[in-house]
């Protein structure tokens, strides 16, 4: 069926997987057992809570029924069911950077034969490189780089995109990264979430006076980016090279003063106390975690701070030390996945290929890793109107042409998106899957 015959109707999604990713039971929280195939089967069927034979009806952007096609109401006489293979709520990209300009391809290769992340970072390459080029590019550059990325996004199946800023690290260059991001929304196919990151690392003019620029963005820029409304999250980069805990616990109380709702870069690179600081500053999320320390998982656990894993740095930075996936999973601990899509550290878009680093690197299950970027990524981002599928939620949809979900992150790059529902709309197609 062709895009044109589909848009403009009241959607009947008939699945013959519909993945509602409303766990049943403690399913997440305990130990999949790969000895026996079909309990692991019914667990990771609980973990998504799945519907062999669904349905989603759609109207005015909403879900109105999402449940068995056995129990359906009854159907409008207009409506035209459509047969499709697998439905999860629509694609949450949690935590990238996505407005940059440049390419650190160089870096990369020389990081690959060798060099060091903080020492090219230290050298006043890494993140002062993409610092120099977004210095250099224009408001419109930046958005219209950002609107081709978010098309890309849409076809990887992602209707919400986190987006930071952080590569301006001056009050006028952040405000113009945060405003393309605004002048990008009304022109693409995904929800754009800003966040406010100014704390990314010590500019290179405030090298010798921290201090000087932790209090630049506590009372200037802050408060210019909350009165604008140009962001909803503060963020902080907590990790040597970067900001220490005290730092970043000042910078994101700033930012709670104002509105904005803080997250950090925790224990990425070593153990800096970054899952502390979310604690007691009451984040939505902690990212990264590589070095979080034990104490700290089970009190997140209790805090309801969200764990933002982002396996494409292990891949980038050749990183051999995993954050502690199952450990969070099993004291209980939300665990979203990202792409982090940035120029140094995660060059990727591909959030299909991040579900399968979670699967091989951290051993979590296919539908631990889906959960990651659906439900667990909308409660990073403090989003109660979608992550799941039910009636009254936000009707966001990804609609993939596999068998089996368990295929997902089983093939990376092969892009099983055959459809995007985005606030109720068919906003891309491909009817790739035949259905019988
Ligand atoms: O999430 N850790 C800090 N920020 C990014 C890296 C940004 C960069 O290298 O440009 C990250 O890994
Ligand atoms: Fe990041």
């Amino acid at each position: 069926m062709s895009l044109d015959a589909l848009i403009d109707r009241p959607l009947a999604l008939r699945a013959r997987q519909l993945l509602t990713m409303i766990p049943r039971g403690d399913a997440p929280r305990t130990r999949p057992d790969p000895a026996n195939l079909d309990a692991l089967r019914q667990r990771d069927a609980d973990v998504v809570g799945l519907i062999e034979d669904g349905l989603v009806l759609v109207k005015e952007g909403l879900i109105t029924y999402a449940g068995p096609w056995a129990g359906r109401p009854t159907l409008d006489a207009d409506a035209e069911v459509i047969e499709v293979a697998c439905i999860t709520p629509g694609w949450i990209d949690c935590h990238t950077h996505a407005v940059f300009a440049g390419s650190r391809h160089e870096e990369f290769t020389l990081r690959n034969l060798g060099a060091r992340y903080l020492d090219i970072l230290n050298a006043g390459g890494g993140i002062h490189a993409s610092v120099e080029s977004v210095r250099r590019a224009s408001r419109a550059s930046l958005t219209d780089q950002l609107i081709h990325r978010c098309f890309d996004f849409t076809r990887q199946g992602v209707t919400t995109v986190e987006v930071k800023s952080g590569y301006g690290l001056s009050t006028d260059e952040e405000l113009k990264q945060l405003r393309a991001i605004e002048d990008a929304r009304g022109e693409v196919l995904v929800d754009l979430q800003a966040t406010f990151l100014g704390a990314h690392v010590v500019p290179k003019k405030y090298r010798d006076r921290r201090a000087d620029y932790v209090d630049l963005l506590c009372a200037e820029m802050i408060p210019r980016v909350a009165e604008r409304r140009l962001a909803r999250f503060c963020d902080v980069f907590c990790d040597q090279g970067a900001f220490d805990a005290a730092e970043a616990e000042r910078i994101l109380r700033a930012g709670l003063d104002h509105g904005l709702i803080p997250r950090i870069h925790a224990d990425e690179l070593s153990e800096a106390g970054g899952a502390e600081v979310a604690l007691a500053v009451g984040a939505a999320s902690a990212d990264h975690l590589e070095f979080v320390s034990e104490a700290a998982i089970g009190a997140m656990a209790a805090a309801g701070v969200v764990a933002v894993l982002l396996p494409a740095v292990n891949l980038f930075l050749q990183v051999d030390r995993h954050a502690p996936a199952r450990a969070l999973l099993e004291a209980g601990v939300d665990v979203a996945l990202s792409t982090d899509f940035n120029p140094g550290t995660a060059m990727t878009q591909d959030i299909g290929l991040i579900l399968t680093l979670a699967c091989t690197g951290y051993g979590m299950t296919p539908g631990e890793a889906l959960l990651g970027i659906t439900r667990a990524a909308a409660r990073a981002l403090r989003l109660e109107d979608r992550g799941t599928l039910a009636a009254g939620l936000r009707a966001d949809l990804t609609i993939l042409g596999v068998e089996d979900y368990w295929q997902i992150p089983y093939f990376p790059g092969r892009r099983p998106i055959d459809g995007v529902v985005k606030a109720g709309e068919l906003v891309y197609w491909q009817s790739a899957t035949e259905v019988d």
